[in-house]
């Protein structure tokens, strides 16, 4: 995960805590792949609902994580106004 590259020693503080943003991030996204797939599949309608309800949820937990790595890294926070 991090620090894999320089050392977590070397890191500041506030470097390794954008990583674990960006960690948590990327753990999010792939739940919500995750629940998406069983979600089509599944064939019980209650346990369905109950997996698109949780699906839904991490959508929201990625939106958190977005939010707060667009205070920390404020040029992520300006590409997301302007980009190519
Ligand atoms: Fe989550």
């Amino acid at each position: 995960m991090t620090g894999e590259h320089e050392g977590r020693e070397n890191l500041s503080s506030e470097t390794k805590d954008l990583e674990r943003a960006r960690q948590s991030l990327i753990e999010e996204l792939e739940a919500i792949n995750w629940y998406q797939e069983r979600v089509e599949v599944i064939k019980n309608p209650e346990l369905k609902k109950v997996l698109e309800h949780n699906r839904d949820e991490e959508k929201e937990h990625a939106a958190m994580l977005i939010e707060i790595i667009r205070k920390l890294d404020k040029t992520q926070d300006k590409v997301f106004e302007e980009h190519d």
